[in-house]
């Protein structure tokens, strides 16, 4: 009996210009969490959709219990114990809980009886008291929060036996709470005897459950270690391949002028009384990075949609240095001096099927180096994304005309800052600009941030990540409820104390 439930042994995966894992090796013991590192475009989603049965490997094999099996589809996986979930979910939204975690497990499910559909019931209840998965079965998904939709994820596998559970970066779209929890999930199941891959950048989280962690880099395995008797900081280098500064070097700068002003701003939805925001006031100054902090919808994004001009303000004004900005569109502020990292990406930052070179001229194709007559000029427009692509380091397959949609998080993010950055405004804002990235782009934007500030830009950051709060800014304002509650120091807060403000426990004027 081989020591290892799956091994995937040798394999090479290739896309079109790119080989996604080349020659990669993973072994996975039964009852271990198996943490899959690497920065993104690595290989880790690629090498989990081999063993999911949604791609074939052009070389190597795999093998369950030392028996090599032929995985051609998910179905296979299935019936061989794979589960996985993907890193966006796949639950039909319109669907209950129940019927999402039932679909499909046998053929008569489409018309379930009535007495099979309360034994499924029975079945899920009894598997979400087990593992602490609590769900509402009968909720439907599109009404349910991201960790409820997550743990019918899990429940799924669960209802299906799987006793090898892939998890793609889990915790990417979840609250700190809810990435306890889940922690605390993961190891009741792998102590039930389960199997756990668990794609994460997270090194805290790789130490908080993981037994073992193997590393990926641009494709190829770098090795697997124990994690307990290996530091953060060696897992690191061991995913960028050099020595990464997990702490900030943050000097003061000197302050030049106020480039941001809000005054008393107060932002209302139309189906809710209570203001979104409320009557919020800050300013922010050339050479300075300020964040607001807060937990996720206390106010941020409405906050940063006023700002920008994709919501209305009920009351207050936003100057752009000495201009009032408070009813211009979202393109005359941009024209006036006003870089934007957007929270969604994909949204706001990015149109998916553009290349990635009409992406990067987005907010110019109409100035006179890029369009003439109104005839755009192709080659200044490549030779321009090429200079952006080779300075912030954007990789593709492609280059240029790389689809946009077809690029890693972090390079489509990289896309995004580098575009933003270059129109050389005096005012950036940037919304949870690491978030879901890899450590390796998580330090070049957090770099790339403190060069804007040392060259004398104004900065507002919008962060839900304590760490990030705590080590990027100048000053950190709290918002709670729509209002700012408390201006902190960095350099003289704790961790403690700003969640005690990030939980209305505290606030000072
Ligand atoms: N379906 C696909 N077609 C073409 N290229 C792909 C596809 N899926 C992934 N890639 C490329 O393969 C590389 C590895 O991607 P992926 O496995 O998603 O990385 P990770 O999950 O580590 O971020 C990336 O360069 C990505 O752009
Ligand atoms: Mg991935």
């Amino acid at each position: 009996m081989s020591d290892y439930i799956i091994e995937m042994l040798n394999i090479t995966k290739e896309f079109p210009g790119i080989i996604a894992n080349d020659n990669v090796t993973l072994q996975l013991r039964k009852g271990e969490i198996h943490a899959l590192l690497g920065e993104n475009g690595a290989g880790k989603s690629t090498l989990m959709s081999v063993l999911f049965g949604l791609y074939q490997p052009e070389k190597g094999e795999i093998r369950k219990n030392g028996e090599v099996v032929r995985i051609k589809d998910p179905n296979d996986a299935n019936d061989l114990g794979i589960g996985m979930v993907h890193q966006h979910f796949k639950l039909v939204e319109v669907f209950s809980v129940l019927d999402n975690i039932i679909l499909g497990v046998e053929p008569a499910t489409k018309h379930l009886g009535f007495l099979q559909k309360a034994e499924a019931r029975k079945k899920v209840l009894e598997l979400s008291e087990r593992y602490g998965l609590k769900v509402d079965p009968d909720a439907m998904v599109e009404d349910i929060t991201v960790g409820m939709q997550q743990r019918t994820e899990i429940l799924k596998m669960l209802y299906r036996d799987n006793e090898v559970l892939i998890f793609d970066e889990p915790t990417a779209v979840l609250t700190p709470q809810e990435i306890d929890d889940l922690m605390k999930i993961m190891k009741g199941l792998a102590a039930e005897g389960k199997s756990i891959l668990f794609i994460t950048h997270k090194l805290d989280e790789i130490k908080a459950v993981a037994d073992r962690c193997t590393v990926l880099r641009k494709g190829r395995f770098v090795g697997t270690v124990d994690v307990a008797t290996t530091s953060k900081e060696e897992m690191s280098e061991m995913m960028v391949g050099r020595k990464v500064q997990l702490v900030m070097d943050t000097a003061q700068q000197k302050l030049g002028e106020s480039i941001l002003s809000v005054q008393n701003l107060t932002v209302r939805s139309k189906r809710h009384g209570k203001p979104l925001v409320n009557n919020v006031s800050f300013n922010v100054r050339r050479g300075e990075i300020v964040c607001i902090a807060g937990i996720d919808g206390n106010g941020q994004s409405e906050l940063v949609y006023a700002l920008t001009g994709l919501m209305k303000a009920e009351r207050g004004k936003v100057y752009l240095g000495d201009k009032d900005i408070s009813h211009m569109s979202v393109r005359e502020r941009n024209l006036c001096g006003m870089s934007h990292i957007p929270e969604d990406r994909h949204k706001h930052g990015l149109v998916l099927d553009y290349t990635l070179e009409n992406n990067l001229v987005l907010k110019r194709y109409f100035d006179k180096q890029f369009s003439q007559k109104g005839f755009l000029k192709f080659n200044e427009i490549r030779s321009y994304a090429e200079k952006l692509i080779e300075q912030y380091d954007v990789r593709s397959g492609q280059g240029p005309v790389t689809v946009a949609r077809s690029m890693s998080g972090g390079n489509q993010q990289k896309a995004i800052i580098a575009r933003e950055i270059d129109l050389g405004n005096d005012l950036l804002i940037a919304v949870q600009p690491t978030r879901g990235l890899d450590v390796g782009a998580i330090e070049y934007i957090r770099k790339e941030l403190l060069r804007q500030r040392d060259s004398g830009k104004a900065v507002l950051l919008v962060s839900l990540e304590l760490d990030e709060v705590l080590e990027v800014p100048d000053r950190i304002l709290v918002m709670y409820e729509g209002e700012i509650v408390g201006e902190l120091d960095p350099r003289h807060t704790t961790a403690k104390e700003l969640g005690l403000y990030m939980a209305g426990a505290q606030r000072k004027g």
